[in-house]
């Protein structure tokens, strides 16, 4: 088995993470917490999400934080931030805000998509075509996520085929990559390893990424487990933060901190910096005003705190 070399990794904190605290984070602390997450060296950092503050008021803000960052004269070049957007009133909204990237999200569970979205996936489909349609003309990458890869919070199990299928259709409307989100964390290696292979046989492996939230202490495994398939694209949030509102029983996003452990150890490349990633780390914790979920963080900052 050879895991692969290099590891791009999506930073999905800023948005997935944001989206869950019950607080509303200042505006400012979202670009600080941006600002930092570039220092450490991501080079997909999604910004915010363009979707109905009355459905998500913590994102109300995004078109003011995507602004900001982009106006960031020390800001470090090639770093992309897409931001998700569920329709073409988003969309456009985006784009006014200066996104150079956006994400569409839909889900292989049809309560799940009238839960989140407010429609059936098939609906959604049609949505999100007009998006990338939109997003092509203006040469905008767009990509795509399959929610639910694992179970659903509303219906249980769900079939790798089903994930496959909704996981085609984003790919061949125009999405350059397509994550697959186990939003309820439910997954265990063998499992996540077979709804790859079902969607690998239907979509490029190598344009495929591993959402996976950390709900029963999984995340990191399923990872390796990817790996070992040979995928090479992982979203994470920084501290494990995450969660979506619509998911009940959701927890965090696998850590950022703890996948860029695991990386370093495997000797897999991912153009990070570990002790700027625990400065990102640091500076969210303190505006939450709560540790870090991850291990890798705790223990390193510990460790920092006892050297020092
Ligand atoms: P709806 O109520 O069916 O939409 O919501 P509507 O078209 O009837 O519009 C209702 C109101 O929203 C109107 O305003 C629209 O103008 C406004 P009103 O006239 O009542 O004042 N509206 C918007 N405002 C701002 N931006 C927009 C927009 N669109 C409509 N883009 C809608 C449909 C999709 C808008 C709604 O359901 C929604 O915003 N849902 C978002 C839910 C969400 O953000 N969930 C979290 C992200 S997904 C996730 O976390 C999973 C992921 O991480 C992967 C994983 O873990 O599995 C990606
Ligand atoms: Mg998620």
């Amino acid at each position: 088995m050879v895991l692969p070399g290099r590891v791009k990794l999506v930073e999905v904190g800023p948005r997935d993470g944001l989206q869950n605290e019950k607080q509303i984070i200042p505006t400012a602390v979202k670009v600080g917490m941006i600002d930092r997450l570039c220092d450490a060296g991501l080079s997909v950092i999604e910004a915010g999400s363009f979707v109905s503050p009355s459905w998500v008021p913590q994102m109300a803000d995004s078109g003011e934080v995507l602004r900001a960052v982009l106006a960031n004269p020390r800001r470090r070049p090639g770093v992309s931030f897409p931001v998700l957007a569920p329709n073409l009133r988003g969309f456009d909204a985006a784009v006014e805000a200066g996104a150079r990237e956006v994400a569409i999200f839909a889900a292989a569970s049809e309560s799940f998509s009238q839960k989140n979205i407010n429609c059936s996936v098939s609906e959604s489909l049609k949505r999100f075509a007009a998006v990338v349609d939109s997003a092509s003309a203006l040469e905008i990458p767009v990509r795509g996520y399959v929610s639910c890869v694992i179970a659903c919070p509303y219906e249980g199990r769900i079939a790798p085929q089903k994930v496959a299928a909704v996981a085609q259709r984003l790919f061949e409307m125009g999405c350059h990559e397509v994550s697959l989100g186990d939003t309820i964390g439910a997954g265990t290696p063998a499992a996540v390893q077979r709804m790859i292979e079902a969607c690998a046989a239907v979509v490029p492996l190598d344009r495929l990424a591993g959402h996976y939230h950390d709900t029963f202490g999984m995340a990191i495994a399923n990872i390796y487990a990817s790996l070992e398939v040979g995928m090479a694209v992982f979203d994470s949030a920084i501290g494990g933060l995450g969660g979506c509102p619509y998911a009940p029983g959701a927890s965090g996003n696998v850590a950022t901190e703890d996948v860029l452990f695991l990386l370093q150890g495997l000797g897999i490349d991912s153009g990070m910096d570990m002790a700027a990633l625990l400065v990102a780390s640091e500076y969210i914790a303190q505006h939450l005003g709560r540790q870090p979920a991850s291990k890798a963080a705790r223990a390193l900052l510990a460790r920092r705190g006892g050297d020092a």
